[in-house]
């Protein structure tokens, strides 16, 4: 049994994150169980240095292996805009629902046939022995109005044509079949097995 930390904050990627990983050869701790770590701050160029940023604070702090990510949507009409500055794409401290109406906005005239986007996660693990690396990406588009009440962040506006349906639409379990998350845990879970941190029989949902 391997304890890792989960180094988010984040609650909602907690969840999507746990339900991957979690299996009896893995015990998934989270920041709510390390109050002294306070928050830390993102000042990275990109996805990839945020990741590192906090997995390798986390594990300078506890000792613990750490797993962390970072996304970032990005929107083919804005030259790849928010990226890196997705959470903050409306300002310090905006809601999510800032983001997407500010997303909303800033495309109004765009068409349909040019509203191409995708988001793209990084994963990363850091141990005393090693650093790991894997990544997920998912095109979609991003719509003219929000749908759905389900996930978070850019959800109710990224629309997968293939399933006729926004993120915002989806269960979790079929948001992270397709997912960019869900793809860089898997990508991430092949990679841990591989350098047998965790045993390969394990079953991942
Ligand atoms: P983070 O750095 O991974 O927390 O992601 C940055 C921002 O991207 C978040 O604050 C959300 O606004 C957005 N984001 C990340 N993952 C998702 C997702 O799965 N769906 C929708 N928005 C997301």
């Amino acid at each position: 049994m391997i304890d890792i930390i989960l180094a988010t904050h984040n609650k909602d990627k907690q969840k999507e994150l746990s339900k991957a990983l979690n299996s009896k050869d893995v015990n998934i701790l989270s920041l709510q169980d390390f109050p002294e770590i306070g928050e830390i701050i993102e000042d990275g160029e990109t996805l990839t240095d945020n990741a590192l940023i906090k997995a390798r604070e986390v594990y300078r702090i506890t000792g613990i292996p750490s797993i962390s990510d970072d996304t970032g949507l990005e929107v083919d009409a804005l030259g790849g805009a928010p990226g890196v500055f997705s959470a903050r794409y409306a300002g310090e401290n905006c809601s999510y629902l800032d983001n997407v109406n500010k997303i909303l906005k800033s495309m109004s005239k765009i068409p349909i046939d040019l509203r191409g986007a995708q988001f793209k996660t990084i994963m990363v693990f850091v141990s005393e022995k090693m650093e790991l690396v894997s990544e997920g990406s998912v095109k979609g588009l991003i719509t003219k109005e929000a749908k759905g009440i389900g996930g978070f962040g850019y959800d109710p506006v990224f629309y997968i044509p293939e399933m006729m349906k926004t993120f915002a639409e989806m269960t979790i379990e079929e948001k992270n079949r397709i997912s960019h998350r869900g793809i860089a845990t898997r990508n991430m879970i092949d990679l841990l097995c591989s350098h047998q941190i965790i045993p390969n029989s394990q079953e991942n949902a």
